[in-house]
């Protein structure tokens, strides 16, 4: 397979441990391109962790930032894989304009067995297990709306970028 017969970039969204960087680096591997992680492209640029980012200036001013690379994406690269951060649909409504967005759609119960204490420590949203369960919830619609198409993220690797594939080639 090679990226060279497919120009758009594909964007990964979901929930904070659907496996946005894990299938997107794969995925890249498969399509012989380069995946852009924005939470690290962000923590690399201002040199700070997420966490203290959200601990010095806040949510608000981690999610202008995520604004602010959302336009760069958008005149900046193409065939590429890009993986956003869990809250990105939130605020970053042209998604669409950076390349085919897919919703990896993860159960719940799932993200929770595969977030280890180290995983969950890098992020500010999910300290309360609750909290980010009503997060989730209310995330979902927002998703759904932001994303091209909605993939089931409970199955395999191979499986989901399969999906991918074949759906970005469908895509004009
Ligand atoms: C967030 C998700 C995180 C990171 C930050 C906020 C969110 O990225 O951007 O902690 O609001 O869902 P991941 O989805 O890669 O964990």
């Amino acid at each position: 397979m090679d990226f060279g017969f497919y120009c758009n970039n594909i964007v990964l969204i979901g929930f904070m441990g659907s496996g946005k960087t894990y299938i997107g680096s794969h995925l890249a591997q498969e399509l012989h391109c380069f995946l852009l992680d924005c939470d690290t492209l962000i923590e690399q640029t201002y040199n700070s962790s997420i966490t203290d980012i959200f601990k010095h200036y806040g949510e608000k001013h981690f999610r202008n930032l995520e604004l602010k690379l959302q336009q760069w994406l958008i005149g900046n690269i193409k065939s590429s894989v890009i993986a956003t951060g869990g809250g990105m649909p939130l605020l970053c409504h042209s998604l669409k304009n950076i390349g085919t967005v897919f919703f990896l759609d993860v159960d719940f119960e799932i993200i929770k067995q595969r977030l280890n204490a180290a995983q969950t420590a890098k992020r500010p949203l999910l300290s309360d297990i609750n909290k980010a369960y009503t997060l989730y919830n209310y995330r979902k619609p927002i998703y759904i709306k932001a994303a091209h198409h909605i993939i089931n993220a409970n199955q395999t690797r191979d499986q989901i970028i399969n999906e991918i594939t074949t759906l970005s080639r469908s895509t004009p």
